[in-house]
C-alpha cells in the first residue's frame, strides 16, 4: 500500500479541523469527502484541495480510492454511518461519543471483525503528547498509589448553537458531548469502577444540562467527574496519589493544556514539558490510524474495542442512574 486514502463523512465543524490536520500525517492522503448535499461537499473539497466530492454518504463509501473514513456526524448517527462504512469494507474512525449505547458499539465491533476492517473510536486525547506523558509519569510511580481523580468539562454554548447540542434525537446533552472526557480519564487511569453515583439537571429539551458523577473503587480511590453546558469551567483534571499530584490545567483533553506536577501534593509546582502539536491535535490519532491500516490491523492496540465498549457501558450505567434517555434506547 502506498498512501492510505482518507475520506471524511460529514462536513461540519470538527471535520474541518480534522481535514486540516491530515495534511500533517505521514503516509496519508485526504482523497474524498461526502456530505448530505453536493454543494457542501464541493465547498469542503475546494477548501482542503480534495479530489472527490460526493453528495451522498453512499457514494463516498463506494469510492475505491478511499481506505478509511473519519465519521464526523452527530452521535445519533455514528452507528448507522459506521455500519455503512464497515459493510463496504472501509475502515472507520468514529468520533466520540462512539454511539448512543453499548449495544450499538458492540454491533459495530462485530461488523468490523466480520468484514475484517479496522475500527477505532476517535478518542484523540489518548494519543496526545501531554496525555502520554501523564501516563508515563503514573507508570513511573510519580504520584504513588492513586487516591483521587477530579475532572470537569464545562462550556456555555453560544449562538448559533448546533442542534446536536440539545436535541435528544441527535444524542444531545453534556454527558455524551463533553462528560465523556472526564469519564474516559477515570476509566483509562483507574479502570472499571466498583460503584457509580450520578445525578443530572435537565435542559428544557430533557437532555442533561449538567451531570455529576462519582466512581468508587474497592482500592479506596474515588473519581469525581462533572460536565456542564451552564458554565465556562477551567476544564482541568487532577490525578492525585499518596506520592504526588499531576494537574492538567485547562482543556485537559486537548493539546493546549499545561501539565503540572506537585511532588509533595501542596507545594513545589513543576511545569512538565511535552511535544507541542503542530496542528489542532487530531494529527496524532490520524497518524496512529494510518499506521494501523498500513499494518493490516482491525483494532488499535492503544484504543482497543474493549476500551470503547467499557466506556459505552459506563455511559449507559451513568445515564440509567441520572435519568438521561434517548429515542434509540
Ligand atoms: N474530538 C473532538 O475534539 C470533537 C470536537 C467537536 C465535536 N466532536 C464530535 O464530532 C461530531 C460532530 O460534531 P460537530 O461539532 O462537527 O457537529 P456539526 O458542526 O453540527 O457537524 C455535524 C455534521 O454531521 C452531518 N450530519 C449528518 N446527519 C445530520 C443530522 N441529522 N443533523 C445534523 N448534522 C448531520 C452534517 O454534515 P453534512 O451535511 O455536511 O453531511 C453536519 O455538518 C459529534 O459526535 C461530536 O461529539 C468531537
Amino acid at each position: 500500500m502506498n498512501k492510505v486514502g482518507w475520506g471524511i463523512l460529514g462536513s461540519g465543524k470538527i471535520a474541518k479541523k480534522f481535514a486540516a490536520d491530515l495534511a500533517l500525517v505521514e503516509g496519508a492522503e485526504l482523497v474524498a469527502v461526502g456530505a448530505r448535499e453536493l454543494p457542501a461537499a464541493e465547498a469542503f473539497a475546494q477548501q482542503f484541495n480534495i479530489r472527490h466530492a460526493h453528495g451522498t454518504y453512499q457514494e463516498l463509501v463506494q469510492n475505491p480510492a478511499v481506505d478509511v473514513i473519519y465519521i464526523a456526524t452527530p452521535h445519533s448517527h455514528h452507528y448507522e454511518h459506521g455500519l455503512l462504512c464497515l459493510q463496504h469494507k472501509k475502515a472507520a474512525l468514529i468520533e466520540k461519543a462512539f454511539t448512543i449505547n453499548a449495544q450499538q458499539a458492540k454491533k459495530l465491533v462485530r461488523a468490523a471483525r466480520q468484514n475484517n476492517v479496522f475500527l477505532m473510536e476517535a478518542f484523540w486525547t489518548r494519543f496526545l503528547p501531554h496525555y502520554l506523558k501523564t501516563k508515563e509519569m503514573i507508570a513511573e510511580g510519580k504520584v504513588g498509589s492513586i487516591q483521587s481523580i477530579i475532572a470537569e468539562f464545562g462550556f456555555k454554548p453560544t449562538p448559533p448553537v448546533a442542534p446536536r447540542i440539545y436535541d435528544p434525537a441527535l444524542g444531545g446533552g453534556s454527558l455524551l458531548d463533553i462528560g465523556v472526557y472526564p469519564v474516559f480519564l477515570a476509566l483509562d487511569i483507574l479502570g472499571k469502577p466498583d460503584e457509580i453515583v450520578a445525578q443530572m439537571i435537565p435542559a428544557p429539551t430533557g437532555v442533561d444540562n449538567q451531570c455529576s458523577i462519582l466512581f468508587k473503587y474497592k482500592t479506596g480511590a474515588l473519581a469525581q467527574l462533572f460536565s456542564s453546558f451552564n458554565a465556562n469551567l477551567a476544564t482541568g483534571a487532577d490525578i492525585a496519589g499518596d506520592g504526588g499530584r499531576i494537574r492538567m490545567t485547562h482543556r485537559f483533553h486537548g493539546p493546549t493544556t499545561d501539565l503540572e506536577y506537585y511532588p509533595d501534593i501542596v507545594t513545589s509546582r513543576q511545569v512538565v514539558d511535552f511535544e507541542k502539536a503542530k496542528g489542532n491535535g487530531y494529527e496524532y490519532e490520524a497518524q496512529h490510524v494510518t499506521n494501523c491500516i498500513k499494518k493490516g490491523l482491525v483494532e488499535s492496540p492503544l484504543r482497543t474495542h474493549a476500551d470503547t465498549i467499557l466506556l459505552m457501558e459506563t455511559l449507559v450505567e451513568i445515564r440509567k442512574l441520572a435519568g438521561i434517555r434517548y429515542p434509540a434506547d
